[in-house]
């Protein structure tokens, strides 16, 4: 049997905890797994006296990560601490620089300095892994990176965000709006610190970037991920939306078009009949387009501390069999830069607003649809009353701008009592 490999951990929140308990309990069939010891040596934190569920005093306790990365009895640094950029990057690239390799969940410092770390763990003869990074349990990297490796990826898609999901189909199921499910979640503890990262679609886009940049062999251009959050989804346009068989999911897209690649993280419209319709709570699911593989579509816990444990565990335990696959699926230097797409592909559109309730209404904003070149695939009036019409559109396939304009006429005619909602609906099976 080869030496045992040595981890050494810093943070020891749920995760890092989860990995330290992991080790404790299941220690010997992984070593059986993988014909190869992996011992825990040192870790760090912000504490040393919170109680942690495992036996903190058995390792050596390092105050400063930085030293704990250096450590000559370490050979793998796991980063668990967080946050885009120092102390974790500086951690991480201390730890290269020292012949570890780096085990990271850190998917806004991978989104922002991955190509730059991977470029010197690639100079250095290290790795540097991420697969607890995105969708927590998922294999969502392995999958691509390993399994899907003899596929050219048509399309990427996913919801990567479970506390966005968990308001989403909390809202629908318990008949509440954002703000009191908002505040549930915060209660829960569901959100990060920062809950914009969340809500805002920050932190779905990041996994996004990540992934894209593996199944399209690019460079992370997490600054081209077109970002719209949830925080103006009304459980109004949830109902209207399960009336006409969608449900509403904060959903990313990643593909490549004519005109380049086409990244967004946005609310949309998806058949409630589709695996991604069907995702509940604060589920994951990440469904990926092979050319030969087709579509293959994976689903999971996206937090917590087994999930996202069991995933820092899967990269510890590649290091441990010598399984070596460059960081983004093929070496960083073969990366291309992205050209993002000025335009992005056409999408049928859910259009939700208030007409004033006189006779013609109806007429000119088919018209002005029309005179753009959009053909309204079905319409649906509700809750009329005396003053005011209230309608919903669904639009056949067309431009997002193009749609904006034959809006901004309509509302020219004078004829919109309220902005209009606008909803992008994916062509999901
Ligand atoms: N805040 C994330 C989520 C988990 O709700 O999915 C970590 O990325």
């Amino acid at each position: 049997m080869q030496d045992s490999i040595r981890v050494g951990i810093a943070g020891l929140g749920t995760v890092g905890s989860g990995v330290a308990k992991i080790l404790l309990s299941n220690g010997h069939l992984i070593q059986s797994r993988c014909s190869r010891n992996i011992e825990l040596t040192a870790i760090s934190s912000k504490s040393k006296s919170k109680k942690r569920g495992f036996p903190v005093e058995k390792f050596h306790w390092e105050e400063n990560l930085i030293n704990l990365a250096r450590r000559d009895d370490i050979d793998i640094f796991v980063e668990l601490i967080g946050g885009e950029g120092n102390p974790a990057k500086e951690a991480i690239e201390a730890a290269l620089n020292n012949g570890k390799h780096v085990v990271t969940a850190n998917k806004a410092l991978m989104a922002k300095h991955g190509h730059q770390l991977a470029k010197l763990a690639e100079n250095n003869g290290l790795s540097l892994k991420f697969e607890a990074a995105v969708a927590g349990g998922i294999p969502a990297i392995k999958t691509l990176t390993e399994s899907l490796a003899g596929n050219k990826i048509n399309r990427l898609m996913g919801v990567m965000n479970g506390t966005c999901n968990y308001i989403l189909t909390r809202m629908e199921n318990a008949n509440l709006s954002y703000e009191k499910v908002f505040k549930e979640a915060k209660d829960l503890g569901y959100l990060e610190a920062d809950p914009t990262l969340d809500v805002g679609g920050i932190d779905a886009g990041h996994k996004l970037a990540i992934l894209s940049s593996i199944a399209f062999g690019t460079e992370i251009d997490f600054d081209s991920v077109y970002l719209q959050g949830i925080e103006s989804i009304t459980i109004q346009d949830i109902d209207q939306a399960k009336e006409l068989g969608y449900r509403i999911k904060l959903l990313g897209v990643s593909q490549r078009t004519d005109n380049g690649l086409e990244q967004r993280m946005q609310p949309c419209l998806v058949p409630v009949n589709s695996p991604i319709g069907q995702l509940e709570n604060a589920m994951n699911m990440v469904i990926y387009e092979g050319d030969n593989s087709g579509q293959i579509t994976l689903s999971g816990a996206g937090a917590g501390e087994g999930p996202t444990a069991s995933s820092v565990l899967s990269d510890i335990i590649d290091l441990a069999r010598d399984n070596k696959v460059p960081t983004f699926g093929k070496p960083v230097t073969e990366l291309i830069k992205a050209i993002p797409t000025s335009i992005p592909a056409q999408g049928a559109y859910y259009v939700r607003t208030k007409l004033k309730d006189s006779p013609g209404v109806l007429a000119k904003m088919a018209s002005a649809l029309g005179d753009h070149g959009i053909s309204i695939d079905r319409m649906r009036q509700t809750q009329h009353d005396d003053v005011a019409a209230p309608v919903v559109i669904v639009t056949h396939k067309t431009l997002p701008e193009t749609l904006g304009n034959a809006l901004t006429a309509v509302a020219k005619t004078g004829v919109i009592l309220e902005d209009p909602v606008v909803i992008r609906i994916e062509d999901i099976q």
